[in-house]
């Protein structure tokens, strides 16, 4: 217990995931296979007219853009806050950016900053779900068709959430995908771009199949071994890792995922259900035990389904790094909003607006663990914790 160390996030690897990734690293037959194996659960899970494997859900997020901006010609409005790899999908499909502040309270839109960047031009309207908490896509989908945008679904983060019944990354006209290490669902990398309609499917790009990328396979397994509570803090100690780090990452040209990614995922799908279902039980004590003064981030629309990759709180006063915090997983959010991003400025149509929803967020926010790795002794440490801040009773 002594030397029990939370992964912030967990996406569930196996030995037989690793096994069946090195066999489609080193059998075209088993890769294409395990392709058709995922293209299946795509189909039933997110119905779309058609799609493209990227290298990495930025890739696809920098393909969505290009096509729904037609190559830069209209600008797109952004949330300010949110991964750092938003940033780097405008720079890489070079448009012009609107930045929209959040409500901190939903996570979601602050409706009058988006509709000001919809008045001012933007003509795409990207939504990201931050730790998997939807947002309302009715009144995202009636803004934008009254100023005839099109809405950009980036559900990276959005693993085993829904709206409305489907899950997250069924709803734009252009939506993408992240299988990314801390994403809750993982091939080691990789992304998908999905299109819906004629205007849309008709658009996406091909792109090259990928290598085999053994060194990738590699790291997963090594994520597979460390990224447990009782040898996590080995990882965690590692300065050249960077792990919970939010680093600006220049874009790159999207290229097609490595043949290995295929394998792992068709493995990794599996567990999205089940671990969803861990990660709401977690949530739901974890709400409990923060009492009625707390403020999560949370979509209390009916329709709503969270996925709750994190769950994510704000705190009153600040959130300043404390290592039992670390120990039991709990991470400040994204340090600095897409605003006051350095370097990303320049995009920005209107660099004046002030985010005042961005900045709380960037000040007070903290994510908690919910995965499925949490034991009974890990929840009541966290519920400790609450405690400890002046939540819960
Ligand atoms: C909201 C969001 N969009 C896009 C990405 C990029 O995904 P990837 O790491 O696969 O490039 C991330 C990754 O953290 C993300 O959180």
């Amino acid at each position: 217990m002594r030397f029990r160390y939370l992964p912030p996030v967990h996406s569930p690897l196996s030995w037989g995931a690793l096994a069946a990734g090195l066999r489609a690293a080193v059998s075209p037959r088993y890769a294409e296979r395990a392709r058709e194996e995922v293209e299946g659960w795509l189909k039933a899970t997110y119905q779309p007219d058609a799609w493209v494997w990227t290298d990495s859900g930025t890739s696809a997020l920098t393909l969505a853009l290009r096509l729904a901006s037609e190559e830069g010609r209209h600008p797109v409005a952004l949330p300010a806050y949110g991964c750092y790899d938003l940033a780097t999908a405008c720079d890489g499909a070079q448009v012009r950016v609107h930045l929209y502040d959040l409500d901190p309270a939903t996570l979601g839109p602050d409706w009058g900053s988006l509709e000001e960047a919809l008045k001012a031009g933007a003509r795409v309207v990207v939504v990201a779900y931050l730790y998997g908490v939807p947002i309302d896509l009715d009144r995202v989908e009636a803004l934008a068709a009254q100023y005839g945008a099109t809405v950009v679904e980036d559900a990276a983060q959005g693993v085993g959430a829904s709206w409305r019944g489907r899950p997250l990354g069924a709803h734009g006209a252009l939506s993408i995908l992240s299988f990314g290490r801390g994403k809750g669902v993982t091939a080691g990398g990789g992304g998908v771009l999905m299109g819906r309609g004629s205007r849309w499917a008709g658009a996406l790009p091909s792109l090259e199949r990928g290598g085999r990328d053994l060194v990738g396979l590699v790291k997963s397994a090594a994520q597979f071994v460390l990224a447990r509570p009782s040898l996590y803090a080995i990882p965690s100690t590692l300065p050249f890792l960077r792990l919970g780090e939010t680093i600006y990452r220049p874009p790159h040209q999207a290229v097609a995922p490595a043949e290995a990614s295929f394998g792992l995922l068709s493995r990794s799908v599996r567990t999205v259900a089940p671990e969803a279902r861990a990660r709401r039980r977690n949530a739901a004590r974890i709400r409990q035990a923060l009492g009625p003064g707390a403020e999560p981030g949370e979509c209390t629309h009916a329709s709503a389904l969270p996925g709750y990759l994190r769950f994510p709180l704000l705190l009153s006063a600040g959130r300043e790094a404390d290592s039992a915090a670390r120990r039991l997983g709990i991470m400040p959010g994204y340090p600095t909003t897409l605003q006051r991003l350095s370097g990303f400025g320049e995009r920005r149509v209107e660099p004046g607006r002030s985010m005042p929803g961005a900045d709380v967020l960037a000040a007070r926010l903290v994510t908690i663990p919910t995965h499925g790795l949490l034991s009974e002794a890990d929840l009541a440490a966290i519920e400790r914790w609450a405690r400890s801040r002046g939540m819960g009773d």
